[in-house]
C-alpha cells in the first residue's frame, strides 16, 4: 500500500459515479457495484454507434471484432491471466455451470470433489451436481464458533482421489480473505485443480491469477464497477483437458469461444473496456492505453486504502453493540474486505433491515445464496443476516449515516 487518499481525491472517485449524487446510501456492493462514466458511456456509445454483430467483413463488424477481442484482453490483464485463457459470460452462476458440465464425462466413480461449506450457491450447487456422474462430494467444513474454514479440516480431505476442490476466496456473507496460493498449493500437491469464487474478493483487490497459479477463478464484472457479465479465468492446462460446449463446427482449440455459448455481450464488452479508463483515473495514468499491472495494482491499492477506514469504523461500533453478533471475522484490517455481516439477539434480520430501508440506505438482508453457511452457522436462511457491503467510493459520512439509523433500531 503505498498511495495515502486525499479529500480531493475521494471526491473525484465520488464524481466519477453518476448515480450516487442523489441521497441514497449505497451499501449494497456486494449485491452490484454502480458503474463509473466510463464504463456507461462505452456501452451506451457501442450501441449507439457500433451495434452490430461481430465476424462480418464491413468497417462496424470488424470494429466489433476488435471490441470484444479488446475486452477478453484487457480482463487477462486484470486477472494477470498470463498465458491461460479468459471465458467472458453472462454469470458467475452460468459459467461455473458450464463449466461443472464440461468437467462431467472426465468424472469417474470414486472421483472426490470437495466443496466449500462457505461457497456460494454458485460454486456449490454445479459441484454437487457431478455425484450423478459417481463424484463423491466432501465438504471442507466451516467451525460454527469462529465462521472460518480451518486450512486443517481441508488438508484431512485431500488426497489423490481428489479431482476438484471448489471454494470462494472470500465469502460474500463473511467477508474474510482466504489464502488462495497455500491452498492451490495443497490441492495441486495431490494432483486436484481448484475453481475459485473470486466474485466477492474482485472489487477490493487486485486478480493475481498467476501469482495463486489457480487452475479456475471466477468473479462477476457486474460487481466490479462494470456491466452485468462475468469471467472464468482457466490455465491453458485446465482448458486443454476439456470439451467446450459450443456449436460443433467451432474448433475445439478455439478457445475461449468454444467456452462461451452464445458469444458474450457486445455492448457489455464496450463498458468492460470503459474499466481501463476508471482504473487509469485511480492510478493517475494518464493514458489509459498505457495502464499496465503496476497501473492495476495501484489503482486496486487505492480501493484499499479508501475502504480500511470505513470497515473499520463499522466493525468497531457493531463489537460494541450488545445485543449483537458479527457473522464472520471480527478483523477490521487487511485481511477481510468490508462485506460486515451480523445478526441481532431479538430483532429478525428482515426488521432490522427495514427499519433501514425506511432512511433511504440500501442494505441487504437473508443467505445471500450462501444457504449452506448459513444452515452450520445456526440461522435460519430465510432471515439470513443484515449485511452491509461498502466498497472505495463509499465515504464516512454515510457510514455514520447508517450507525445513526443503527444507533435508533438496535
Ligand atoms: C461470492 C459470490 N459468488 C458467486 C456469485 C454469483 O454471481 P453471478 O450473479 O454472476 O452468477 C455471487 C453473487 O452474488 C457472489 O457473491
Amino acid at each position: 500500500m503505498t498511495q495515502n487518499v486525499t479529500d480531493a481525491k475521494r471526491q473525484a472517485i465520488r464524481d466519477q459515479f453518476p448515480s450516487l449524487a442523489g441521497d441514497v446510501v449505497y451499501l449494497e456492493n456486494a449485491g452490484g457495484s454502480q458503474a463509473p462514466r466510463s464504463v456507461i458511456d462505452g456501452v451506451t456509445r457501442y450501441m449507439r454507434e457500433n451495434y452490430v454483430q461481430l465476424g462480418a467483413g464491413y468497417a462496424l463488424s470488424q470494429k466489433c471484432t476488435q471490441i470484444v477481442d479488446e475486452a477478453h484482453a484487457f480482463v487477462a490483464q486484470l486477472m494477470n491471466a498470463g498465458d491461460g485463457h479468459v471465458a467472458l459470460g453472462s454469470s458467475t452462476t452460468a459459467l461455473l455451470t458450464m463449466l461443472s458440465d464440461c468437467y462431467r464425462p472426465l468424472i469417474k466413480p470414486g472421483d472426490e470433489i470437495i466443496v466449500a461449506e462457505s461457497g456460494h450457491e454458485a460454486n456449490v450447487g454445479p459441484w454437487k451436481k457431478l455425484q450423478a456422474a459417481g463424484a463423491e462430494l466432501k465438504w471442507w467444513r466451516v467451525d460454527p464458533q469462529t465462521s472460518a474454514s480451518p486450512i486443517e479440516g481441508l488438508a484431512e480431505l485431500l488426497n489423490p482421489k481428489t479431482r476438484l476442490l471448489a471454494f470462494p476466496h472470500v465469502s460474500n456473507l463473511l467477508g474474510d480473505i482466504e489464502d488462495v496460493a497455500q491452498i492451490t498449493r495443497m490441492a495441486h500437491a495431490v494432483g486436484a485443480k481448484v475453481v475459485v469464487d473470486g466474485v466477492a474478493y474482485a472489487p477490493h483487490r487486485a486478480i493475481d491469477v498467476s501469482g495463486w497459479n489457480v487452475d479456475w477463478y471466477a468473479y462477476s464484472t457486474y460487481k466490479v464497477y462494470g456491466p452485468h457479465m462475468a469471467a472464468l479465468y482457466g490455465s491453458r492446462e485446465a482448458f486443454s483437458e476439456l470439451s467446450g460446449p459450443n456449436h460443433f463446427f467451432i474448433p475445439e482449440d478455439e478457445i475461449p469461444y468454444k467456452f462461451e455459448l452464445g458469444g458474450p455481450s457486445h455492448e457489455g464488452c464496450a463498458g468492460i473496456l470503459g474499466l481501463a479508463e476508471y482504473l487509469a483515473f485511480l492510478a493517475d495514468v494518464d493514458d489509459p492505453a498505457t495502464l499496465d499491472r503496476a497501473g492495476i495494482e495501484s489503482a486496486f491499492d487505492l480501493m484499499t486504502q479508501c475502504e480500511l477506514p470505513l470497515q473499520a469504523r463499522l466493525v468497531s461500533y457493531l463489537e460494541d453493540l450488545p445485543r449483537v453478533r458479527i457473522i464472520g471475522p471480527h478483523e477490521d484490517d487487511a485481511s477481510r474486505v468490508g462485506t460486515i455481516s451480523f445478526v441481532h439477539e431479538t430483532q429478525s434480520s428482515r426488521e432490522v433491515t427495514e427499519g433501514v430501508d425506511k432512511s433511504n440506505i440500501a442494505i441487504r438482508y437473508g443467505h445471500m445464496y450462501a444457504y449452506h453457511l448459513c444452515e452450520v452457522m445456526g440461522l435460519e436462511p430465510e432471515d439470513g443476516v443484515v449485511r452491509v457491503s461498502l466498497v472505495h467510493y463509499n465515504t464516512m459520512d454515510e457510514i455514520d449515516r447508517l450507525i445513526e439509523v443503527f444507533d435508533a433500531l438496535l
